[in-house]
């Protein structure tokens, strides 16, 4: 069944309230659920509650228990004729936590009982309109053995709790804010709180919780911090301040996503929750700041305001994106955060959108909402926040999500909601941007400058294309907004940054004033996500990458100097390599940047970014190019790798900034001495590896060992297994550093790796750490042999049964094939029907199969 955005319908009834009555256990738990309904408009439709999996018990209708005959199961839900405008509905039904492999809904993650419920978990738990506009009061009462579960949370407050008979409690909790069910949330378990607390600017006192297993509670400090940060900064920044008087997180093992933002209840994989410097790398470190705001964010953009239908799941996704990656950029260094966003950003969205499941910010339809949970929604969406943000300006775009969050506090809105509070609060006309999340697709822009010597006049032309996608065979322009400068090769300054918006298919911009040609830096700070093609030269890009003022345009310049290069060699018509190797030499010397900066920029392009700027992909080419540029740069400048190596060397961990920046380019020149061939390379990887006092270092220094064929790589990898075998988190690196690597035998090693005695289909983390890892290594995956597509198309055939969710999330890569020759092509494809041809495919699996073979 096809679900499209054009069908929308207000709900027939609506729940003001709910209250829900839990008695759990781990192999069954029994839910009675009392719904207050009341008619939505005049029509004579029945009351539909959705279900999945449920069985009725009892059903009542104002406290009269119905027949079977007086109701009716449809596709899971339950259908109750109602005669009146309002009604109480009761239901009964029994659920298994312990036999919920897909974790959606009410499961049990290492003894604790938890819930997922975005996007259509609810109705497995109970009987309900299962639908974003739908928003309710929640009661919700849990009993449960005290033993086993001494900790009972749900969203809101808590109004009450007590002790049964038979080493029984119960415990009452109240949510007085209406909301969807998605946002539902329960956990029972033995848990240990890492207690804090927060004042608000209006004075209210937060009491903070997150809840571990007693065992990780000293790994909790750097996400309270990072709540704490969180909540200031939304107060601050958008004066958003949080309104219940208790906020919890619990971080489980067992989770499909990221995280989760449940009203007052946030429930987080433990990845993104646990750090400490032995266990987390200094970009889990990150990771977990990120998350944690990420789901805090929510409290405003998503629940207070929430979404009308799941088309419009960018409204929160994209905005709430776009608020956590501020808030990391004030947090650290704003342009390192643009360049990893970014970098992110071409790697997971502009693959999605020059692939078969490309789809606009806001889809027109789709067969499963789970898959719709894309780099395209999340991060796309964040970047159309961000170009509207830059075009109003700091005090404009906060009058508009002043106007935003007024308008709209308790409703479920839509995008085009947002769209207009900017519009009406910041005073701009959005008709045109607005296109932005109708057509899917990266725009090209293709860049000309002209130069005229006589008149001193300097013409920019911009052409855009946008490319054709399923379903959008024709594109309109768009508003595309770019920041430009023009520089002047004589002093190495420009005269200005300039914001341009495109609007037409092609549009000329003239400048005066220059004697000789300026040289184009654009798209600084990348200031619209496209793709941008000029005809600057390798001596013009090294121009800006030693001189650009715009730190992310400076990296893209160098990056730029650098794909040319390679991408010159994989066509057969090779480069120079001495800019290059000079860019790279004067930027790591150059002692007025940072040391995370510079880490940043002298690293080479992945193989999968270069993969993307050619029409067919050649992955085994690509590797040799990539791997001769690394070990030329590794040998020119191989004293000053050397150099860099020894004087990174810290005494002591710190998490400060400096010590951050110091590890990254020490492990980035431990990466180039590899390259580079020194015989005392895997020496120096083991010291680091055996020697260093944080992750970050050994984790690095592992992964350039795993590259190895020496003696060093089995050792190595021996002792880091036996180190953290206890540890799950610490166990998924060491799966993924295996699959990450550039090994000879890699094929073979993740085949092994997957008979491995810790790898476990049930833990989505260890899934992906192995699979999703092994995808992302281009060189890897796409073995000639079709050895990677067979594996990961039997992976995804054995894990449906388990988890839809997480078997459909690694469909996407095998749908790469029309990028590849002939014969990997057809046997992608052939993985591909191989998988649709299994009986009692999932929804979410047929959907991304059929649509990457279409
Ligand atoms: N709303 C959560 C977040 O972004 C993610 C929920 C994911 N759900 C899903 N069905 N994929 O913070
Ligand atoms: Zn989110």
């Amino acid at each position: 069944v096809i679900i499209r955005r054009s069908d929308y319908r207000a709900p027939d009834w609506l729940v003001p309230e709910i209250a829900l009555d839990f008695t759990l256990d781990a192999q069954s738990s029994r839910v009675r659920a009392r719904l207050s309904v009341t008619r939505n408009g005049a029509h004579d439709r029945p009351l539909r509650l959705d279900g999945d999996g449920l069985v009725p018990r009892e059903v009542l209708v104002d406290g009269r228990a119905l027949n079977a005959a007086d109701y009716a199961l449809e596709d899971g839900a339950l259908v109750v004729p109602l005669t009146g405008e309002k009604h109480v509905v009761e239901t009964l039904v029994d659920i298994s936590p312990a036999a919920n492999t897909q974790l959606m809904g009410l499961y049990a993650s290492g003894g604790l009982l938890c819930t997922q419920c975005e996007a259509e978990g609810f109705r497995r738990i109970t009987f309900f309109p299962d639908r974003p506009d739908v928003l309710s009061r929640y009661h919700v009462r849990m009993e449960a053995d005290r033993k086993l579960y001494p900790v009972l949370l749900a969203n809101g407050d808590p109004v009450g709790a007590g002790e049964l008979e038979g080493d029984r409690h119960w415990a009452e909790w109240n949510d007085p804010f209406p909301k969807p069910c998605y946002l539902f949330a329960m956990v029972a378990g033995d848990l240990a709180c890492n207690a804090d607390s927060f004042t608000t600017l209006s004075g209210r006192e937060v009491k903070l919780g997150i809840w571990v297993k007693e065992n990780d509670l000293p790994r909790t400090g750097h996400a309270m911090t990072a709540l704490k940060h969180s909540m200031a900064w939304d107060e601050k920044v958008y004066g958003r301040e949080y309104d219940l008087d208790v906020f919890n997180i619990v971080a489980v093992a067992d989770f499909n996503f990221g995280a989760m933002e449940n009203k007052g209840l946030n429930i987080f994989n433990s990845r993104y929750i646990l750090a400490d410097p032995d266990t987390a790398t200094d970009m889990d470190f990150d990771a977990v700041e990120g998350v944690v705001a990420h789901e805090y964010f929510h409290n405003w953009s998503g629940n207070r305001v929430t979404c009308r239908d799941w088309f419009q799941l960018s409204l929160k996704e994209g905005f709430t994106v776009f608020r956590d990656q501020s808030f990391s950029a004030d947090m650290g260094s704003p342009p390192v955060k643009r360049i990893e966003d970014v970098r992110a950003l071409r790697a997971a969205q502009f693959q999605e959108d020059a692939g078969p499941l490309a789809h606009p910010v806001r889809p027109e339809s789709y067969m499963e909402i789970g898959n719709f949970y894309t780099a395209t929604i999340y991060n796309k969406g964040a970047e159309l926040i961000r170009m509207m943000a830059l075009m109003l300006g700091e005090k404009r775009f906060r009058q508009g999500t002043d106007l935003y969050f007024d308008r709209h506090d308790g409703q479920a809105a839509t995008c085009e909601d947002f769209v207009r509070a900017m519009e009406d609060g910041g005073d701009i006309d959005l008709r045109q941007f607005r296109l932005w999340y109708e057509q899917a697709g990266t725009p090209r822009v293709k860049a000309l400058l002209a130069h005229n010597h006589a008149s001193g006049e300097a013409r920019l032309i911009l052409r855009q294309t946008i490319p054709a996608t399923p379903g959008q065979p024709v594109k309109q322009p768009m508003a595309i907004p770019i920041r430009i400068a023009l520089f002047d090769r004589a002093s190495g300054k420009h005269g200005g940054d300039t914001l341009l918006t495109l609007t037409q298919a092609e549009q000329e911009f003239a400048f005066t004033g220059f004697d000789t040609p300026p040289i184009l830096s654009i798209n600084r700070g990348f200031s619209a996500p496209i793709i941008v093609e000029t005809e600057r030269s390798q001596d013009e890009l090294a121009f800006l990458s030693a001189h650009d003022d715009d730190p992310f345009a400076r990296y893209e310049a160098m990056q730029q100097l650098m794909v040319n290069t390679l991408v010159g060699d994989v066509a057969g018509h090779p480069l120079d390599d001495a800019p290059v190797i000079a860019a790279i030499r004067d930027t790591a010397n150059d002692s007025a940047l940072d040391a995370a900066f510079i880490a940043e920029a002298i690293r080479l392009p992945s193989e999968s970014y270069l993969g993307d700027q050619m029409a067919i992909v050649d992955p085994d080419a690509i590797h040799a190019a990539r791997d001769r540029l690394q070990a030329k740069i590794g040998k020119a400048l191989e004293p000053l790798w050397r150099d860099i190596h020894a004087r990174t060397e810290a005494n002591g961990f710190s998490l400060s900034p400096q010590a951050r920046g110091a590890r990254k380019l020490r492990n980035a020149a431990l990466a180039y001495l590899a390259g580079s061939g020194a015989a005392d390379a895997d020496d120096l990887a083991f010291d680091q590896f055996d020697r260093a006092d944080n992750m970050t270092e050994r984790q690095a220094a592992l992964a350039v060992l795993s590259n190895s064929s020496g003696e060093k790589r089995e050792i190595a990898l021996d002792v880091f297994y036996n180190r953290y075998s206890g540890d799950a988190l610490v166990l998924d690196k060491w799966f993924q550093t295996q699959a990450l690597a550039f090994h000879p035998d890699i094929v073979a090693h993740v085949k092994e790796l997957a008979q491995h005695k810790s790898f476990t289909l049930t833990n989505p983390n260890r899934v992906r750490s192995l699979y999703g890892a092994f995808a992302a290594n281009q060189w890897a995956f796409n073995h000639k042999s079709g050895e990677g597509y067979r594996m990961v198309a039997d992976l995804i055939i054995a894990l449906d049964p388990i988890n839809p969710q997480t078997a459909a999330r690694l469909v996407p890569p095998l749908g790469r094939w029309r990028r590849f020759d002939v014969e990997r092509g057809e046997m992608m494809q052939n993985a591909l029907k191989r998988i649709l041809a299994q009986p009692g495919l999932s929804k979410d699996v047929t959907e991304q199969a059929s649509k990457s073979l279409a």
